[in-house]
């Protein structure tokens, strides 16, 4: 990190503290009413008003208080010319609302993740359920946390006793084999859960609720700040053959049960779908 560079503390207060504000707003638009509703890459993958308004006003902060940052954010992108930055420039890696399906229908379990990367390295991380006020956070070397108390994920070591946790992307053909893939896998393990927020499945793995998590075809927003705080609470957090984490997978479990789990993924051609 060169000097100037804020040390990954300070990016997680001030991440910590735009995403409360965030998880607000999206929890008020929500008692509103949902509204704005529209589609994205295919009928089922919707975005409302309270997805842009959130980044909106993210981004609003995030120039105020740090003008040469860059910004990443789903709904509208890089928000900035500066974003990929030199050395030492931190970008924001946005999910306004993780879970929008689930807050379309008012299921309390989506929220507001915000990582901070510098030189492609995520940092610092938070993600706030914004239904519930529950939040993790993490920074690089530092530690995972739930409200002041240090997560360590799971200590399960056997597969077949393991509750895993995934999810299926929008598009149909994607989701058949992902379907595919459970099918084969489920017998495997002790059973699965789909929450229908990849950031929060990744908190959950990092604080033991359920003891590993994967899923195919997430975006960085998804991850970035759910996969540090897995790292960080002492998960393996990658893809496939040594592959980082990304759109092909993201596999998260404890040292123990990344092997077994990553071997039968591997088996199912859980990567070999589109
Ligand atoms: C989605 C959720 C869901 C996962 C999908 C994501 P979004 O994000 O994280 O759990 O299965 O792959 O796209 O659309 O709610 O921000």
């Amino acid at each position: 990190m060169q000097v100037g560079t804020p040390a990954p503390d300070e990016l997680l207060k001030v991440a910590v503290e735009i995403v409360r504000q965030a998880a607000d707003t999206a929890r008020r638009m929500r008692a509103e009413g949902v509204s704005g509703i529209a589609t994205k890459s295919t009928a089922t993958d919707v975005v409302t008003a309270a997805d842009r308004a959130v980044e909106r006003e993210v981004v609003a902060t995030l120039r105020s208080l740090r003008p040469g940052d860059a910004v990443l954010g789903e709904e509208y992108g890089d928000s900035d010319v500066a974003v990929s930055g030199g050395p030492g420039v931190v970008r924001w890696i946005l999910d306004p609302i993780d879970g929008t399906v689930n807050y379309l229908y008012g299921l309390p379990h989506y929220a507001v993740s915000l990582a901070a990367e510098v030189d492609g390295q995520v940092v610092a991380g938070v993600v706030r359920n914004a239904a519930t006020g529950d939040e993790w956070t993490a920074t690089r070397g530092g530690g995972a946390y739930r409200e002041g108390r240090r997560l360590r994920g799971s200590t399960e070591t056997d597969l077949g006793q393991a509750l895993v946790a995934t999810g299926f992307g929008y598009d149909a053909a994607r989701r058949t084999h992902q379907a595919g893939v459970l099918n084969r896998l489920i017998a495997h393990v002790r059973d699965i859960r789909r929450y229908g927020a990849a950031s929060l499945d990744l908190c959950m793995a990092a604080e033991g609720l359920v003891d590993a998590y994967y899923e195919r075809g997430l975006n960085l927003w998804d991850h970035a700040a759910g996969g540090l705080i897995a790292t960080e609470a002492g998960l393996r957090v990658g893809g496939l053959n040594g592959a980082g984490p990304g759109p092909d997978l993201v596999i998260a479990a404890p040292p123990a049960l990344f092997g077994p789990l990553h071997d039968h993924l591997a088996r199912c051609g859980a990567t070999d779908g589109p």
